[in-house]
């Protein structure tokens, strides 16, 4: 692997990447990436894949603690009301041009929405998390409401009495989903819900670090996380499956754009040197909705790159992150792939806020720099003698 960090006699050492630069302590997330290990407030994301819910884990990433059982209901009754989108945000999801993908749609919605938050210009610390608990409802209306308005179908207006997962598979899809389905959607959630220092999240803080609002450090977050190095890479490895189509296909794949010296999209992690332990929560939950779908074509697909990018690059570390085995998730419970990665949103928003909340609590401006390699002392040369 090519070394980060260059270092040159005339100039200072260069942290390409920022891979082992410390930006703020943080009590909220703890990845282990030699072990494989992924807390959230010390809570073992296996333990809350198992037993919590995504209300409460939003609420311990925000608050910091578990909540009893009042403040959950209340954090419940709160977060379903925030569903409920203003009526010119439905209005604005309307007039978006066709075709929109909705991941800008999602971040041209945000921007739009901190017109309508009654507390935008209070910055406490209080305001600030009731602000992150309405973004948290409202991004899942937003994506499921798109979804349903650019394929013409009629509105559907979210159900306080339902958890957030499964109201939001019942926004998006028109009908209750079963409890396994919504279940596997809100694991997916809790799964997504934050992850440190990661390059949205870092986003996000470079934003705070300037005292922005908190719409603005979320907009950032969102075009970070767009990209297909970052969030992206659900739909971009998806699609390589879906391209392959067959699971004697998936071994030629991988040897290919490993000669054409190309990425394979959902391996390999800047923190990670061992398997994501949410990837194998959803290879769990990808098998088995591809027996209960009676198709498992696309997950012997998938099993079939991962043995290949293991067995070529495990002496690199490289293996499967959350954004491999999620697609197919997604896919069987039939979302859209142009939704996986603002459903990556939908739960990360949590994360984000949490985040920028507490950078806020001993904030400094980021503002790191470059060292420049251009030429000085050059004579301005007027436009009629330039050649
Ligand atoms: N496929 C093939 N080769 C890879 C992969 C991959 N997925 N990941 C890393 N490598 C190789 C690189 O080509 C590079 O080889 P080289 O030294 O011969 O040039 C070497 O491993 C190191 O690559 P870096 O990009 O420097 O490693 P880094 O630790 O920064 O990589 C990253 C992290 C960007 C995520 C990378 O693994 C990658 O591009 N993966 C594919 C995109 C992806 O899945 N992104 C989602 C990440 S998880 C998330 O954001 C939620």
């Amino acid at each position: 692997m090519a070394s980060p960090v260059k270092t040159d006699l005339a100039g200072p050492r260069i942290d390409k990447g920022l891979d082992d630069v410390y930006v703020k302590e943080s009590s909220i997330c703890f990845v282990d990436g030699q072990r494989g290990r992924l807390l959230y407030r010390g809570y073992d994301i296996r333990d809350l894949a198992t037993h919590s819910t995504f209300e409460e884990t939003a609420f311990l990433l925000l608050q910091g603690n578990l909540p009893n059982r009042e403040e959950l209901e209340k954090a419940k009754g709160d977060l379903a009301a925030s569903r409920t989108l203003p009526p010119s945000v439905l209005r604005l999801l309307r007039s978006m041009p066709e075709h929109a993908p909705p991941m800008d749609v999602l971040r041209t919605a945000v921007s739009y929405l901190y017109n309508f938050d009654p507390e935008r210009d209070d910055t406490t610390r209080a305001a600030n998390l009731r602000k992150a608990w309405r973004l948290v409802g409202r991004f899942a209306t937003i994506v499921a409401t798109y979804e349903r308005m650019r394929k013409g179908q009629r509105v559907v207006r979210p159900d306080p009495k339902l958890g957030h997962a499964e109201d939001f598979l019942r926004m998006m899809k028109g009908k209750r989903p079963d409890p396994v389905s919504a279940r596997m959607m809100d694991v997916a959630l809790i799964l997504y819900a934050d992850h440190a220092m990661n390059a949205s999240t870092f986003a996000a803080t470079v934003a705070a670090s300037t005292l922005s609002d908190l719409y603005s450090t979320i907009i950032a977050a969102i075009s970070t996380l767009k990209g297909p190095l970052h969030g992206g890479a659900i739909e971009a490895a998806f699609e390589a499956i879906e391209r392959i189509g067959r699971p004697e296909g998936a071994e030629e794949f991988v040897l290919n754009t490993l000669r054409n010296k190309e990425r394979v999209f959902g391996f390999g992690h800047r923190v990670y040197k061992t398997y994501d332990p949410r990837a194998l929560i959803l290879k769990e939950f990808a098998r088995r909705l591809g027996e209960v779908n009676g198709d498992d074509t696309y997950y012997r697909i998938a099993t079939a790159i991962e043995d290949t990018v293991v067995r070529e690059l495990a002496s690199r570390q490289i293996y499967p992150n959350v954004d491999f085995y999620s697609g197919l998730v997604f896919h069987g419970l039939g979302i859209p792939k142009d939704l996986f990665t603002p459903l990556f949103a939908v739960s990360r928003i949590a994360g984000w806020t949490a985040q920028v909340i507490e950078y806020w609590e001993d904030n400094r401006l980021l503002r790191p720099l470059d060292w420049y390699v251009g030429p000085k002392d050059l004579v301005y040369t007027p436009i009629d003698e330039r050649s």
